[in-house]
């Protein structure tokens, strides 16, 4: 039985550290060329390789980051568990960084940034922050985080998803129907679905119209989920009055792209959260221990869903 890892050397060291210590009865390998292919009972990486089939005896394929996306999971046999990355470390890398863009379009940093560079000292009339209503769309584990770390500014805080949810001081909306109530109310907006079929181009024209005059968007879900042209059309308008942007399609952004230069625009290039080696080892070893007891893996992946 051999744990596969495929990705970069400096985090399986940590993780053939971790694996020694606590899982000593299952042999770690980095190099695919050395394992007998029938031992591998679990792989993880980000890409599906294309020779999945030779693992027969695959019991989990884990994704090295949050998503599953950038897996073709029709491609994995249908008896292999896909687990999704669920760790501290990018629970809590999400939960700074949003932190640092909602607090960033409340203060107005977008148009500071703007104003310094054209040295003009000016006041902006500064709105409470019980008076920004702050709203999640998707409440996953990284949504729901990032909420609990957004209530002690006194935000009014709202989250949508697919699927009805209950969160201790957040109003919790759901399906086709909520949306339109959670859009209506949702003046700093947090992207933080999952790639789906559903939701590719999900943050389009029509949705930044039902959000109230001078809302603002904070997208750290997927690329492909984002109408780049109808979020530029909505700066440019002034129906929108700013976005923090993590994640373009594609990746890296174009040279020339308007989003490098906008002056409402605030763009970091798919940095939000990263996968911390130390925690996402323990995570995974964890999981391995669940599987082994019976349990289902946290972060399963329900192939129906997608995520
Ligand atoms: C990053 O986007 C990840 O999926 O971990």
């Amino acid at each position: 039985m051999t744990f596969l890892f495929n990705s970069d050397a400096k985090r399986g060291a940590i993780f053939a550290e971790a694996f020694a210590r606590e899982l000593p009865d299952i042999p770690f390998a980095m190099d695919p060329a050395t394992v007998d292919p029938d031992a591998v009972r679990y792989l993880i990486t980000w890409t599906v390789p294309d020779n999945l089939a030779r693992y027969r005896n695959l019991e989990i394929l884990f994704s090295i980051g949050a998503g599953v996306d950038q897996f073709r999971i029709d491609a994995v046999p249908p008896h292999v568990q896909v687990v999704r990355m669920v760790e501290d470390g990018i629970v809590r890398m999400m939960q700074e960084y949003v932190t640092l863009a909602v607090l960033a379009l409340h203060r107005n940093l977008p148009a500071y940034l703007e104003q310094q560079r054209g040295e003009n000292w000016r006041a902006i009339a500064p709105v409470q922050a019980a008076d920004r209503r702050v709203g999640v769309l998707g409440l996953g584990v990284l949504g729901t985080a990032v909420l609990d770390r957004l209530k002690p500014f006194g935000f009014p805080l709202s989250g949508w998803s697919r699927s009805p949810h209950e969160i201790d001081g957040v109003r919790c909306l759901s399906g086709r129907n909520g949306l339109d109530t959670f859009l209506g109310s949702t003046e700093i907006l947090i992207c933080l679905l999952p790639l789906t079929d559903d939701t590719r181009g999900f943050l389009n024209a029509q949705l930044f119209a039902r959000l109230p005059a001078g809302a603002a968007l904070v997208h750290v879900g997927r690329g492909p989920q984002l109408d780049h042209e109808a979020l530029i059309e909505a700066l440019d308008n002034g129906h929108l009055s700013g976005a923090v942007i993590d994640v373009t399609n594609p990746e890296p952004l174009l040279a020339g792209h308007p989003f490098w230069t906008h002056p409402k625009v605030l763009l970091t290039p798919h940095i939000a959260s990263v996968t911390q080696p130390e925690t996402a080892a323990r995570a995974v070893i964890e999981n391995i221990k669940r599987q082994r007891s019976g349990l289902d893996p946290i972060g399963l992946v329900d192939r129906r869903r997608g995520y």
